[in-house]
């Protein structure tokens, strides 16, 4: 068995990671719309806690298993392309997302009440657009020459990574 062959194992992991992440996601802002005290204590205490525990325990969890498969991916792939650092890019507005979706509830859960929810139809729309222009890029992977990306973002280096990377 060589390192090649986990590739399908590493891309089934950081699909489903990504999948529940993206998922968690698209729920957090409609949930966290219903914090509204006017909705009555219980709903109000039960609906804060289930957003704390799904940002807790699915999302973020699943956002770090996809993140640390797709960075296996780039060092067994060597994938080293300009839509790839485009794709980061975009992925780094999805953790922005998801750092707003845990500030926000952190505010509510602070706020005692003083806090207005949020509208989901914006942050639904940014997350769709950000998640479509990710898999656009990831599946289509464009040539995106034009860009200017320097060469040593485009191949290898051959230096020494602090761990070891099994060879092929
Ligand atoms: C830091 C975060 C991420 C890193 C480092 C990363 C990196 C990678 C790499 C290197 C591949 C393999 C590409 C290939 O085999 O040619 C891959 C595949 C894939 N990634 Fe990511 N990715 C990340 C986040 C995401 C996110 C957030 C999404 C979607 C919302 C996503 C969607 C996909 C899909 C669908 C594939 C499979 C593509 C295919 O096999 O053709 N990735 N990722």
């Amino acid at each position: 068995m060589t390192i090649t062959d986990i590739v399908p194992h590493l891309k089934a992991l950081h699909i489903t990671g990504l999948l529940i992440w993206c998922g968690a996601l698209f729920a957090l802002p409609n949930m966290m719309a219903r914090h509204d005290p006017a909705i009555g204590i219980a709903d109000y205490q039960r609906i804060r806690r289930v957003s704390h525990y799904t940002y807790t325990f699915v999302a973020t969890p699943a956002a770090v298993i996809a993140v640390i498969a797709g960075t296996w991916l780039i060092l067994i792939r060597e994938v080293y392309e300009p839509w790839l650092y485009l794709k980061l890019l975009f992925v780094a507005v999805l953790v922005a997302f998801h750092a707003w979706v845990g500030r926000t509830i952190v505010a509510v859960a602070e706020s005692s009440g003083m806090h207005r929810p949020p509208a989901p139809g914006l942050p639904t729309g940014v997350l769709c657009g950000t998640i479509l222009v990710i898999l656009t890029l990831v599946l289509a992977k464009p040539e995106l020459r034009g860009l200017g990306i320097p060469d040593w973002l485009a191949e290898p280096q051959g230096r020494q990574l602090p761990f070891d990377v099994p060879s092929r």
